[in-house]
């Protein structure tokens, strides 16, 4: 491989996501190994305004791997957003002699790479977020782990929610996509998953799923809520009243994103960290790192942002035909 860069930063943006920091370690250690300096910066887009950094060799992301959150702050950034905030992290790339970001994170994080790129300053971006809904990466760092975090306390609900033959409605978070609520729903054995991408039709949805489910001879329920279709509380208040059942709300928050990351989630971050810095080693910019069918691809940045994620309905329907009483002879 030919060399041609001296010096990158890394940087973590946005919500954290659990195997961020397994990103971190793979861009320095790969970076080291292809003889390129790397400066993390600190407390995202903001920290890059701020010319808030720190050094990194291979022994400052030593024991990192299995730590959750990231050894580098993060942080959404309003002055980001402005062209007089851009142009100082601009200067602060040329004052520390950067000849590119390893920007690691979601969404936000990728137009703000974007704005970046236009400026002059080469990027490349990680998708690491734990809503899993970037479009061109059918899989983002933290997902895996925030799943498995929130079916070990759906578990735990279960318990008691069985003892009281009590319905439980629990809020996942997710942003506006339902990736994570579909897959703890799945997991849990859910009675109804609520997600903003399939229309809410109380009576359809919730109701008379309960109902059959009652028939049935189930005695407890759980109803798992993505944050995007609106207040659990109000939703578990409504099933108190319509259909004469005690429930009990629980916001799991950000508890979600806490946490040592599975193998996944470590794993793949390895992965997107080298070819984050192979990219830019072998002379590419101005890109994603995403995974596609198993394999990893680069991704333009532009046309990245653009591309859509759609929620798998195979996954609903197969939600739905878990459920004891119901038909889904339509869906089939
Ligand atoms: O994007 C990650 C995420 O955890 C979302 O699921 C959630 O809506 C949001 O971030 C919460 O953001 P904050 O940490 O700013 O409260």
């Amino acid at each position: 491989m030919e060399k041609k860069i001296k010096r990158i930063g890394v940087l973590t943006s946005g919500g954290d996501s659990p195997g961020m920091n397994a990103a971190v370690r793979a861009v320095v250690r790969t970076a080291l190994s292809c003889g390129i300096e790397c400066v993390g910066i600190r407390r995202g887009w903001q920290g890059l305004i701020n010319g808030d950094f720190v050094l990194l060799n291979g022994a400052s992301v030593g024991h990192i791997l299995s730590r959750g959150g990231t050894i580098l702050y993060t942080a959404r950034s309003d002055d980001f957003l402005t062209e007089k905030g851009r142009k100082r992290a601009v200067a602060t790339c040329k004052t520390l002699g950067l000849d590119g970001v390893v920007a690691i994170g979601g969404d936000g994080t990728f137009r703000g790479a974007l704005e970046l790129s236009r400026l002059g300053v080469p990027v490349v971006g990680v998708p690491a977020t734990i809503d899993n809904d970037i479009g061109c990466s059918n899989y983002t760092i933290g997902f895996d782990t925030a799943c498995n975090t929130a079916i070990e306390c759906i578990d735990r609900l279960r318990d008691t929610m069985q003892s009281h033959e009590r319905c439980s409605v629990v809020e996942v978070m997710g942003r506006n996509a339902g990736f994570l609520a579909l897959y703890v729903g799945i997991a849990v054995g859910a009675v109804a998953v609520l997600v903003p991408e399939h229309e809410l039709d109380f009576q359809r949805d919730v109701v008379e799923r309960i109902q059959n489910s009652r028939l049935a001879g189930n005695t407890h329920f759980m109803i798992v809520v993505a944050e995007g279709v609106g207040s659990a509380v109000e939703i578990g208040k409504r099933i108190t009243e319509e259909v004469g059942i005690e429930a009990r709300v629980t916001v799991l928050g950000h508890i979600q994103r806490g946490g040592s990351p599975t193998g996944r989630d470590r794993e793949t971050a390895t992965r997107m960290g080298y070819y984050a810095v192979k990219a830019f080693y072998e002379g590419r910019k101005n890109c994603i790192i995403c995974t596609q069918e198993g394999g990893i691809v680069e991704i333009p940045i532009e046309e990245a942002l653009k591309m859509e994620k759609h929620l798998q309905m195979d996954r609903y329907h197969i939600m739905e035909a878990m459920q004891l009483g119901g038909s889904i002879a339509n869906n089939l």
